[in-house]
């Protein structure tokens, strides 16, 4: 979703500006922009499009200067188009802002300032927040980002420039995420830390509602009220320098190659090699508070709720806490019973998703304990959450979640054997499935050995419009997630069900037109798996299935067979999804999609 980079220093601002966009594109965008200071005019470009287009057409001697502001734009307000992509002027020229997130009380603010005379050019509700400061702006230019805050509700990250003010950047922050990155006589301001690296060394993340009025030697920091505040300064993360491909293709295949060695990681942090003793000292929860909760909420969005869901179903089976998963942007809404004795677990990859953190809010103010499971400790979320339980992932760069997801379920079940384990469950009841857990890395490694599989069954379904995925018990919710990967990158409309329901309507779609992909794997739930698979059979569709390499039943009944090591049946969707996601990733490429940034789709979401 839409991204932030300034920059005042010695340097051109042009060349940091594009490196900076390219940097942030990860995050999903549909138009760029720049703006750069010169000789008391801001010189301005914005187009739809991909940077890498863009870039070529900006000429670097109109847009000459030291200090600029640039800008990804992820459409909300208005059709993606040079007029609505950022920066958005106000005050005929005279400002440049740029803006993460959404004013909510923009119709109300553009009828006032329309009845006052300002004639908008945009849809966007940035270009109100330009207008306001515009016209706000009286040689103060703190006391002009004050009105922004004073009269516009919602969340902003806003970067500004004036044209009265030479190497100077305004940065305003209200719920979305905004950095001052420090360098040596240059100073830089992100919506997030990567394009940061490798120029400052050092960030201030503003608090909310800060107003930080940047030049090249000096950061100052204003409070809601005006006042001077001080900020911590954090040496930047390296650990985030020179995200690469490293020769693969696409981010996306190199992040699915990435979940052995982060699986490992993610256990080897939370249990011993005997699967006995768990280490989970750091979430500020003691056994005690195991045996307190009454239940247990999990809120996620898209493929986080997916993970809920298993983290629901695993809690509740190997805990016996009464658990349940709800969609983030609907947790509020149902008004949920909440007191001392509940555990809200938010499972974020990002832990910036807007959805996400509000659905925090009621659990926070009702005294619930909350837990973030999170792949970025220093995020939104969780600055918000009593503990942070961290997934191990990595930088997650392709939009379609690969290594998080499975991390995400991975840190899921640990917990739940903690749970269980507070709860007094016999140590003969977890200690299977927590070895089982050191067999992830392996498994999954072996079942992307089998990668061409998956490219095989690709080739035929690549003309499909749409496609059914099944599966029941803790592998219902691979069926969704497989679903919502072949729907992400391949266009394709895929519906995920657990298999239990296909009688009960979705069985009217079967035809050799749909394909089906049934999860079969050694469990409870196989043999009525197998009974889905020839009821799609009977009816001519066809079938692809995920089983075990030594699966005969399997192989006699399926189309295609995309084989996965047998694993203890509540860690199996932890592999079983790697083939699904190794033919989102075939179909998507065959089908010639953008893999890493498909159409429409932002990495964070960041609005409501
Ligand atoms: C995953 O493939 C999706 N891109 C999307 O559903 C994502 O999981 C969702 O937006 C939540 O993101 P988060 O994990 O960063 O909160």
């Amino acid at each position: 979703m839409c991204g932030i980079i300034g920059y005042t220093g010695g340097s051109e601002a042009l060349p940091v500006l594009i490196q900076g966009i390219r940097l942030l594109s990860y995050r999903g965008y549909d138009s760029a922009g720049v703006s750069v200071w010169r000789d008391g005019t801001l010189h301005v470009r914005r187009d739809p499009g991909r940077i890498e287009d863009l870039a070529p057409n900006w000429d670097p001697d109109t847009l000459a200067g030291t200090t600029g502001i640039g800008h990804t734009r992820w459409a909300t307000h208005g059709v993606p188009n040079r007029v609505n992509a950022h920066p958005q002027p106000g005050g005929e020229g005279a400002v440049a802002l740029v803006h993460n997130g959404i004013v909510e009380n923009d119709l109300a603010l553009r009828a006032e300032l329309e009845a006052e005379g300002v004639e908008f050019a945009s849809d966007t509700d940035t270009e109100i927040l330009a207008q306001l400061f515009a016209r706000a702006y009286d040689g103060d230019p703190v006391a002009a980002a004050r009105t922004l805050l004073a009269r516009c509700r919602g969340q902003f990250a806003v970067a500004i420039q004036h044209h009265d003010l030479p190497d100077t950047i305004l940065a305003v922050r209200r719920g979305s995420p905004l950095l001052v990155g420090l360098g040596v006589r240059e100073n830089l301001v992100a919506s997030d830390l990567r394009p940061l690296v490798g120029r400052a060394d050092r960030v201030i993340e503003l608090a909310e509602n800060d107003i930080a009025v940047v030049t090249p030697t000096t950061v100052v920091v204003h409070d809601e009220s005006g006042a001077v505040v001080e900020r911590a300064i954090a040496p930047i993360d390296h650990a985030v320098r020179d995200i690469g491909k490293d020769g693969y293709p696409h981010f996306m295949l190199k992040e699915m190659h990435e979940q052995p060695s982060r699986l490992y990681e993610l256990v080897a942090a939370r249990v011993d090699p005997e699967g006995t003793t768990l280490r989970f000292d750091d979430l500020g929860l003691d056994d005690d508070d195991w045996r307190r909760f009454q239940r247990i909420d999990l809120v996620g969005a898209g493929t986080g709720f997916h993970a809920c869901q298993y983290g629901a179903y695993v809690l509740e089976t190997l805990a016996r806490i009464p658990a349940r998963a709800v969609m983030a942007h609907e947790y509020g809404a149902r008004d949920p019973v909440l007191g001392p004795d509940v555990l809200v677990i938010a499972v974020s990859q990002s832990g910036e998703t807007m959805d996400t953190k509000v659905a925090l809010q009621p659990a926070l103010d009702a005294g619930a304990a909350t837990l973030g499971v999170l792949n970025v400790r220093q995020s939104v979320i969780g600055r918000m959450v009593g503990g942070v339980l961290d997934m191990h992932a990595g930088p997650e760069i392709a939009v379609a979640s690969t290594k998080a997801y499975t991390s995400m379920l991975t840190a899921l079940l640990l917990l739940a054997l903690k749970a269980a384990q507070a709860r007094g469950r016999t140590q003969e009841t977890l200690q299977p499935v927590a070895q089982a857990l050191w067999e992830l890395p392996a498994a999954v490694t072996r079942a992307l050995e089998r990668f061409e599989d998956a490219a095989q069954a690709a080739r035929d379904i690549r003309r499909a419009d749409h496609m059914l995925f099944l599966g029941r018990g803790a592998d219902a919710v691979t069926a969704l997630e497989g679903a919502l990967k072949m729907k992400e990158i391949s266009y394709i409309h895929a519906e995920g069900y657990p298999a239990g329901e296909m009688k009960h309507g979705p069985i009217a779609l079967i035809s050799r037109e749909v394909p089906t992909v049934a999860i079969a794997t050694p469990g409870p739930w196989r043999e009525r798996m197998l009974g889905n698979v020839r009821e799609v059979k009977a009816r001519d569709g066809e079938i692809i299935v995920v089983a075990t390499e030594d699966d005969a039943d399997a192989r006699a009944l399926a189309d295609f067979v995309l084989t996965v090591p047998a694993l203890h049946p509540l860690v199996a969707p932890v592999v079983n999804v790697v083939p699904l996601q190794a033919l989102a990733y075939e179909t998507a490429r065959l089908r010639g999609c953008d893999i890493d940034q498909p159409r429409n789709l932002a990495k964070t979401v960041t609005v409501q």
